[in-house]
């Protein structure tokens, strides 16, 4: 620590994990100390402007005195960095989803149980003042006994093709459901049961990308059932970047939320436009974003456990690879079997 301030890294400087580093060095609680990338200009990048030291390799960070680690590696390369950190005696907070396999997701948490230290995810939505209020309202009976509901959480084209260099290992399943399966379960406070999907590879291998343009999975909870969709073939001329609607019925009413337009909309004599956010202010997450590295530094701090463990990551992703393996087998597949087979 500096002074009475909480050491950080981050592990994986691109998009995203640059903003994690600029959350901590902004924040009056932690130290950002170490930056590493498997691209070492990336890394050197990042702290020089951040006014940090670049690791040459992880063994730096593991040595190190800071406390705490981000890792916003690509999403199927979470895990070695993740155990790697716990083992070391760090905190960890992982960009979402926490795996894309049950496997890797229960070897992090059992890494974080044996060594005792906390595992939180970066999941933004979690901290966004209208899905909180919107927990709330289902939370304090406004809608009565949630019944139903749908989900769509969606990317144009732009994000597998030229966005992410990783389209083909991750999927718009693994990219987008981390969203909204982590925050319909945590609206409703209830477990998945059994999920089935549909999901095709059409569009996007014509385009080089070996992903599924959608998928469609309806999930079973304890007492609702929730259509989740989810695509990364949205095309280009729509006018966001993303398409975001939920929507839940219950026994007394229902509540919906619709973050699809983004932009703004523009009416002249001539013309009529909606105009999309643009990259660099789109993919700069909202500052509440950042309550997920400053709630992890103030629990350590201070004591108590991070908002969102390393449970809930779990469970999520149980979720999504109950729905690959319902596309695989046109079977409905339980999650919690999935946790099983790895117990
Ligand atoms: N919360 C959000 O809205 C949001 C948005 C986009 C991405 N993400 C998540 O953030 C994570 C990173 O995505 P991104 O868009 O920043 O990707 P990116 O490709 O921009 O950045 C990943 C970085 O990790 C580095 N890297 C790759 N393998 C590594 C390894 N083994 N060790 C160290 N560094 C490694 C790459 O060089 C790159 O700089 C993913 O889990 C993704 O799902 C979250």
């Amino acid at each position: 620590m500096a002074g009475d301030r909480l050491g950080t890294a981050v592990i994986g400087v691109g998009l995203i994990g640059e903003q994690h580093a600029d959350v901590y060095a902004a924040y009056h609680r932690a130290n950002l100390a170490l930056v590493y990338d498997a691209n070492p200009q990336r890394a050197q990048a990042v702290a020089e402007r951040l006014d940090c030291r670049a690791a040459p390799d992880l063994a730096a960070i593991a040595d190190s005195d800071v406390a705490l680690v981000s890792v916003a590696t690509p999403d199927f390369a979470h895990r070695d960095a993740v155990v790697a950190m716990l083992d070391a005696g760090k905190h960890v907070l992982v960009e979402k989803p926490l795996a894309t396999t049950v496997a890797d997701a229960v070897a992090m948490v059992r890494a974080a149980e044996r060594n005792n230290r906390h595992l939180s995810i970066s999941l933004g939505n979690r901290w966004s003042e209208d899905i909180q209020d919107l927990r709330d309202c289902v939370q304090s009976g406004e809608i009565g006994d949630p019944i139903f509901g749908f989900s769509r959480l969606s990317d144009t084209v732009w994000v597998p093709t030229q966005m992410l260099s990783w389209g083909s290992e991750s999927g718009p399943h693994w990219f987008l459901y981390p969203h909204t399966m982590d925050y319909m379960r945590w609206i409703i406070g209830q477990e998945a049961k059994r999920v089935y999907a549909r999901g095709e590879k059409r569009l996007l291998p014509q385009k080089g990308v070996d992903a599924y343009d959608y998928v469609q999975a309806m999930v079973e909870f304890e007492n609702c059932t929730i259509t989740f969709e989810t695509s990364w073939i949205v095309p280009e001329g729509y006018p966001a970047i993303v398409e975001q609607y939920l929507s839940l019925y219950g026994t007394k009413g229902k509540v919906t939320l619709d973050r699809s337009n983004r932009g703004f909309a523009l009416d002249t004599e001539e013309r009529q436009l909606t105009i999309r956010p643009k990259m660099w202010s789109y993919f700069k997450t909202p500052d509440s974003w950042g309550n997920s590295m400053r709630n992890v530094v103030d629990c350590i701090l201070d004591g108590g456990e991070p908002a969102i463990p390393g449970s809930d990551g779990l469970a999520v992703v149980a979720m999504i690879e109950a729905a690959e393996r319902s596309i695989e087998t046109g079977q409905p597949v339980e999650p919690a079997r999935l946790i099983q087979e790895h117990a």
